[in-house]
């Protein structure tokens, strides 16, 4: 074991010599400790505040030095103690580092214990039902598109056919972007209404035939309430084409309404209006709970459609020829229909929810039920 020699001067060259042996002999001890306890051991030999080796040689090489000489061995001992430190503290890590590798090689696991929980996640009911009502118009050879959720007016509005300041624009209550007043109207941003603008978008892009459904996030300033939310969610589908007809429109809707809710499904169409589709219509099922009667059994009435046998579910259309003068598509030779409609009402009819807000509230008791 190492202990402190008494230095004979006070010179550069003695003082090397010394620090070099001292710092060997630690290195040493630390390469032959192999238990805590000899850690310990080794740690107090150094390291103790009582006698330690770094204290013996506070006293006896600092202490002891010569005036002249004390700045010198002053930073020496400042060197060695460093070094003792890391030396001791290396060994320490090297303990604790070979103990967790042989208890890992020796296998010790606690099987009883208890695991780590991880819940699963799940789809959200409002995406699913865009999910599942997409495929059903994938399976009829639709392609799937999207589009931007920030709009300029000229998508959202104008080349679907609404002019500046008509008052179809108040139908949409629109959430508009400060700091828009600079730039000319049809270049000001918007939160979309609608899914309709990707129509556009989709038509700019690509040649007839189209046939694509675009679901996605619209946003309109509405108060939240049991059946309206600032957000919610579309699907839009267009369908672009030669000699396409209001006999197309009606059966691949009805189509698809019968791939979703049951084979015994039967649609209705009256007129409506939107300023992209003519003529326009608004498309209702028949009530899938009481299959149209609006009885549940003999006397109780159906709450799902009130009573009337419908639900309306989407609006829809022939693409107006205006809407094709803005895309380059030329009326005389494509017609086609779009539609669009409501995914949060499509899931609320499909799983008896009377109010749209739960949706949103991110409630785990709500949302497991659709897991
Ligand atoms: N974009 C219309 C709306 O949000 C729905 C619609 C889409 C109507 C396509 C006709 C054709 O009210």
């Amino acid at each position: 074991m190492y202990t402190v020699p008494k230095l004979v001067d006070y010179s550069p060259a003695t003082l090397d010599a010394a620090a070099k042996d001292l710092i060997a002999a630690c290195e040493a001890e630390s390469a032959a400790v192999k238990s805590d306890s000899d850690y310990k051991s080794f740690r107090d030999h150094w390291m103790a505040r009582k006698n330690g080796i770094l204290t013996q040689i506070n006293d006896g090489w600092l202490k002891a030095a010569p005036k002249d000489a004390k700045r010198d061995v002053g930073a020496r001992v400042n060197e060695i103690k460093n070094a003792v430190e890391q030396t001791v503290a290396g060994a320490e890590q090297r303990l604790a580092e070979s103990a967790a590798k042989s208890s890992m090689t020796s296998g010790r696991v606690d099987v009883t214990l208890p695991g780590i929980r991880r819940p699963l996640g799940a789809e959200h009911p409002v995406i699913r039902t865009m999910n599942a009502m997409v495929a059903v118009f994938k399976a009829m050879g639709y392609s799937v598109g999207d589009g931007p959720e920030i709009e300029t007016d000229y998508y959202n509005f104008e080349s679907l056919n609404f002019p500046p300041n008509h008052p179809a624009r108040d139908t949409q209550d629109t959430i508009f972007l400060v700091g828009q007043e600079q730039k000319p109207q049809r270049d000001r941003l918007l939160l979309r209404t609608h899914t309709s603008p990707v129509q556009i978008r989709t038509m700019e892009k690509q040649k007839p035939p189209v046939r694509i459904v675009i679901p996605g996030k619209v946003h309109r300033n509405d108060a939240a309430d049991a059946t309206h939310s600032p957000v919610f969610h579309q699907i839009e589908g267009l369908c672009v084409d030669t000699h396409i007809t209001f006999c197309d429109l009606k059966g691949t809707l009805d189509h698809a309404m019968k791939s979703f809710f049951g084979s015994s499904t039967r649609t209705r169409f009256q007129p409506s209006f939107f300023p992209f589709t003519e003529p326009s219509a608004e498309m209702a099922l028949t009530c899938f709970k009481c299959g149209g009667s609006g009885k549940l059994g003999a006397s109780e009435s159906c709450r799902l459609c009130k009573s009337t046998g419908w639900i309306e579910l989407l609006g829809c259309g022939m693409v107006d020829p205006n809407v094709y003068g803005f895309v380059g598509y030329d009326p005389a030779k494509v017609s086609g229909f779009a539609f669009g409609m409501g995914v949060e009402r499509l899931a609320m009819a499909l799983y008896d929810i009377d109010d749209i807000q739960l949706f949103y509230h991110g409630d785990v008791r709500f949302l497991e039920q659709f897991a």
